[in-house]
């Protein structure tokens, strides 16, 4: 049972088969050149897709639209103090401002930054200031059926080896990424920050957490963390992010608004850096790039998103999608994460080969069948790497009901039971950068007479 209720609605509608149909040939069997009017249910992402409370839209009226010493940042500084436990904040567009803005002042050419897995964005500012991103994935990660409850902790052994080949001082920055979305969104747990945290003290690094979904985590470790049973989501919330030196957080996850973001941070001097690269790529430090109203949004969101119950049937929501799935006969990563549930497409189009893109062919299948959006986070879109090709299924904040989510399961279930009708996909055109070409590279499906290749 949800504890709100719609206030205002917004009409979606399927396509019928002949418009879905014409509708992928269009977009070149590419989901993100699908007008999002022909999509039924849109679950391509998580991020700035969710719906505001009532008090998010009325914090937009009261929106400070000052260009400097704006009171919205007021609020927002007491939010993230309150909620996060940092006494510094940049604001930032969204996400990836913050991390533009913190690792161009933390990061130098030639270092190297480990993360339990670099979010593209992540991966992609941590190389535009000429260092390497390295994964220390644990090895249970890589296991669809393990049940381990933190798969998206950071190794730490890991990361030791990595000191051992590079040396400590190429090491300015350690990363921690809650929950873990490059692995099925699972979460890590509060030991395991610690012993990061410690890790990171030892080589004399920064501590940064990239805290998108922090909440979604927080109630993770509540459920599966013995020392925090019975705690508030809050209270772990806050000794997590206790331990960290430094958070970048895009306030269109658990901020649950529609745009915006945020670095925060202790040291006085990296806040003083971060403000004056802030000034040259977001806006002046008080809006970040930002309007106001969205600034004071982001304040009341970020307060929301730790009180009860509301990360609790976010968290539950996301896991009845995946029992719906598995009940409809589809494979499924487990245990299902906190904002999606990555499919297992190598699974369900067992005949199609990797190099024809069965997770891009799943997801094309599932418009096809029944209008529903999802992205694939495999092969296609990490090009190059050995990711199991998984269709991410991520689910809107207090958006879709359970009658989307079993259309959602139903669609699936018939992709299923016709998977001989799909033969995966070639491509036809493709961008330069290797590491973009999911959200831009055009496909068609590989011709019958090709199928025994
Ligand atoms: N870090 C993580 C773990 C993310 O999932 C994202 C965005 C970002 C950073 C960047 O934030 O989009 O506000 O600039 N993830 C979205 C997704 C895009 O679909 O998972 P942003």
């Amino acid at each position: 049972m949800r504890s709100y209720k719609a206030k205002m609605v917004e009409p979606i509608r399927l396509p019928s088969r002949e418009e879905r149909e014409a509708a992928l040939d269009a977009a070149g069997y590419n989901a993100f050149n699908l007008d999002a009017a022909d999509v039924f249910v849109d679950l391509l992402t998580d991020s700035g897709t969710g719906t505001m409370s009532a008090e998010q839209w009325a914090a937009l009226m009261r929106g400070d639209e000052a260009y400097a010493g704006s009171d919205s940042f007021g609020r927002l500084c007491e939010s993230v103090a309150d909620v996060m436990g940092f006494e510094h904040v940049v604001p930032t567009h969204q996400g990836r401002g913050a991390e533009n803005v913190l690792y161009g002042v933390l990061v130098d050419e030639g270092d190297v930054v480990p993360n339990n897995a670099h979010f593209d964005t992540t991966r992609a500012h941590v190389a535009n200031q000429g260092a390497e991103p390295v994964d220390c994935t644990l090895p249970a990660a890589r296991d669809p059926d393990s049940s381990d409850p933190f798969k998206g902790d950071f190794d730490v052994d890991a990361g030791w080896e990595l000191v051992e080949e590079v040396g400590a001082e190429s090491i300015p920055v350690v990363v921690l990424t809650i929950t873990n979305n490059s692995v099925a969104g699972q979460p890590v747990s509060v030991e395991n920050t610690r012993e990061v945290a410690a890790f990171a003290e030892e080589i004399d690094a920064t501590f940064v957490v990239d805290a998108c979904r922090f909440a979604e985590n927080a109630y993770f470790v509540r459920e599966r963390e013995s020392e925090f049973a019975g705690w508030t989501v809050a209270d772990i919330v806050r000794e997590q992010l206790s331990y960290a030196d430094a958070v970048t957080m895009s306030g269109k996850k658990d901020a649950i608004v529609n745009i915006g973001g945020f670095a925060a941070m202790r040291d006085d001097d990296v806040f003083e850096a971060a403000k004056q690269r802030a000034i040259l790529y977001e806006g002046f430090p008080t809006y970040g790039g930002l309007a106001g109203r969205d600034v004071e949004a982001m304040a009341v969101g970020l307060r929301e998103a730790v009180e009860p119950p509301y990360v609790e049937e976010r968290v539950e929501q996301v896991a009845e999608l995946g029992r719906l799935l598995v009940e409809a006969g589809v494979p499924v990563y487990e245990p299902t994460g906190g904002h999606a549930v990555y499919v297992d497409a190598e699974r369900v189009l067992p005949h199609v080969p990797k190099d024809r893109y069965p997770g891009q062919a799943l997801v094309c299948a599932l418009y096809r069948e029944g209008g529903v959006r999802g992205v694939e986070l495999g092969g296609f879109a990490f090009p190059g790497t050995d990711r199991p090709d998984l269709v991410r299924l991520a689910l809107p904040r207090r958006t879709y009901s359970r009658e989307h989510l079993e259309h959602v399961a139903e669609t699936a279930g018939r992709v299923r039971e016709s998977a001989e009708e799909y033969r995966g996909l070639e491509i036809v055109e493709e961008p330069e950068m290797a590491e973009l070409r999911h959200f831009s590279a055009r496909l068609r499906p590989v011709p019958a007479s090709h199928a025994a290749d």
